[in-house]
């Protein structure tokens, strides 16, 4: 955090008259000095604003303005093609000790690290505008809420960041003169010296640094100037630095949706699930359900981040911390997930889609038929059958989640919604069963500790590998991993009635290689069965995976699944699964000494149970 009463000099920040913090004007003087940006910009927040950010991103060539008729108020961006998804291997936590950062993270020493940053931002912003940030993780004075100020200089970033968070002049007053805030310093690193011309998309082709020190709760990134890497409130912020700050405070900060489900008997509650990028949690957080479900509501309270603090009624209260989406493009249509659609229909940012001639945009899996013709997301022209995908797979939307059909009421409830249930789901051809309950919460963390999923071209380029990712948070815990499986654990002991633990997997394949589940909607069915686990109601048999439901206790009107398949889908194979717990020793060999007791025990009743 920044000394608020630090002072630095004459004051250079270029701040408006609504922010009264010391420590702020001069941390931005400070980094100003360092940096020399042409110009310092501070958001406001304002409609106005965003507008006048993107005409002149227009005028620049970084966006190009879809059709007003077809996509009114809509951008599409075409980044550089080395600069296409977040870097995990650029990203470092960096507290004083190594073991502070566990064996999943990146680590380099702070004083090299710092020593590496000055050469790299000195004179970073020289010829551009830095944009001064000011955003809100949370609602605007929420005591859960956490500000950031992100100094940029990339207008797309600025732009993006008011869509994703709270920004501006509510968030600056708030502060008042010595709120704490996280400072966040991000450079495209490309200044634009005599003689440099500016691109589109500008990034540094060598470095790329996105960095992070959880003692002094800083963020430093530099050289991208795509997503998670620069967009620095999401994973940067609401993730990495606030599962630290969530580590001392008690409470979650976690990768996971938030929905409301609803049954025909008005009976509500809301479920958090954990996916690994790439899995589908935005279809879950806007599921609409299928016409053969009818009385059943599904609303959104968040799609890829969730907060999460015991309440007084001892139970946990989860709290989205964002206010957009930055979704996965490919993929999404109207069958798959009709909510986002009506969402991007107007007021989005589109980032490596492909465009159509009369101005709208194409991903793979948008429609069955691809148009026949395209500029693809590099900016040349395409057809179907050119052996070239028209969007790339890490293709994104950016855009608000008040313009989302299914949003909850309580959305902005500044002390969240209860939480009944927990999902755990990753992208599993084989072995692990459609849905199956933990018996109690340590099973239940060790359920999310050995969360796996085969990756995606869209999450390491490389598809089809297991990897293990605890509670879908391994590129995103900002301390050692042991540590925060040890936290859950005593978060669990904390509340009277802790929410239920599940894992899912819509993924599996049979003998043919097709899927078994149609999912999607249908998931439905199967997070209807949660719910009523969690009222006490509906059967389970017991397995070496967890209590999984016998075909009689799914409701199957309107779907016609084959009982034989339904086996499939919930079958624990012995052999297959005792393989599998034999994989977790790859990660809890090298979480070591910091792995909780408690989750060596579930992982030997488990082994018991075979
Ligand atoms: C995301 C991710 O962008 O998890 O949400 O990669
Ligand atoms: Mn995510």
């Amino acid at each position: 955090m920044i000394e608020p009463t630090r002072t630095s000099g004459p004051d250079l920040s270029g701040a408006p008259d609504w922010v009264s913090h010391r420590g702020l004007r001069g941390w931005v003087t400070d980094v100003a000095r360092r940096v020399r940006p042409d110009r310092i910009a501070w958001l406001d927040g304002s409609r106005a604003e965003f507008d006048r950010l993107c005409d002149g991103m227009v005028a620049r060539g970084t966006l190009l303005r879809l059709s007003p008729r077809l996509r009114p108020r809509s951008f599409l961006a075409r980044s550089d093609p080395t600069d296409v998804a977040r870097m995990e291997d650029r990203t470092f936590v960096c507290p004083e000790r190594r073991e502070d950062a566990g064996p999943t993270n990146n680590w380099i020493a702070p004083d090299e690290m710092r020593a590496t940053l000055r050469r790299l931002f000195d004179g970073a912003m020289r010829g551009r505008t830095m944009y001064v940030v000011p955003f809100s993780m949370g609602p605007v004075g929420s005591p859960a809420a956490q500000v950031g100020v992100e100094l940029t200089d990339s207008p797309y970033v600025a732009a993006s960041m008011t869509v994703m968070t709270r920004v501006g002049r509510a968030v600056g007053e708030g502060l008042g003169a010595d709120g704490p805030f996280v400072p966040c310093v991000h450079s495209v690193g490309m200044p634009l010296d005599a003689g440099v011309e500016d691109v589109p998309w500008p990034c540094n082709p060598v470095e790329k640094w996105i960095v992070h020190f959880p003692e002094t709760r800083e963020i430093w990134s530099f050289g991208s100037g795509y997503g998670g890497n620069a967009l620095l409130g999401k994973k940067c912020l609401a993730l990495r630095i606030a599962s630290v700050m969530g580590r001392d405070a008690g409470w979650l900060a976690e990768h996971m949706l938030i929905v409301g489900v609803e049954s025909p008997a008005g009976e509500k509650r809301f479920v958090c699930a954990a996916f690994p990028s790439a899995c589908g949690k935005t279809n879950l957080a806007m599921l609409v359900p299928p016409a053969s479900m009818p009385g059943w509501k599904v609303t959104t309270v968040g799609e890829d981040i969730a907060w999460l603090r015991p309440g007084a009624d001892g139970r946990l209260r989860a709290m989205n911390p964002e206010t957009g989406v930055f979704g996965v493009a490919p993929g999404t249509s109207r069958h798959t997930n009709p909510n986002a659609m009506e969402m991007l229909r107007e007021g989005a940012i589109f980032t490596n889609v492909a465009l159509t001639p009369d101005g709208d945009v194409w991903w793979e899996g948008m429609t069955e038929t691809p148009p026949d013709r395209l500029i693809d997301w590099r900016g040349a022209a395409w057809t179907p059958g050119c052996g070239r995908p028209a969007a790339h797979p890490n293709a994104r939307f950016t855009a608000p989640l008040s313009q989302c059909p299914s949003m909850d009421a309580a959305w902005e409830d500044p002390d969240g919604v209860p939480v009944s249930a927990f999902l755990f789901g990753g992208r599993r051809a084989t072995t692990v069963p459609l849905v199956a309950q933990a018996r109690d919460w340590a099973e239940g963390v060790h359920f999310g500790a050995t969360l796996a999923s085969e990756t995606t071209a869209a999450t390491t380029g490389q598809a089809g590998v297991v990897r293990r990712d605890p509670m879908a948070m391994l590129a995103f815990c900002g301390y050692d991993v042991g540590d925060y499986l040890a936290h859950w654990l005593r978060i669990g002991e904390r509340l009277a009635a802790p929410p239920e633990v599940f894992r899912v997997n819509w993924f599996r394949r049979g003998a043919d290689g097709a899927f078994l589940w149609p999912g999607y909607a249908e998931n439905l069915r199967v997070v209807a069965w949660v719910l009523d686990r969690c009222a006490g109601r509906a059967g389970a048999i017991d397995t070496a995976a967890g209590r999984v439901p016998r075909h009689e206790d799914l409701d199957w009107t309107g779907l016609p699944l084959p009982r034989e398949r339904f086996d499939e889908l919930t079958r624990v194979d012995p052999a297959a699964w005792r393989e599998e717990v034999s994989s977790h020793s790859d990660l809890f060999g090298r979480i070591g000494d910091r792995l909780p007791a408690a989750l060596r025990e579930a992982e030997e009743h488990v082994l018991s149970r075979l």
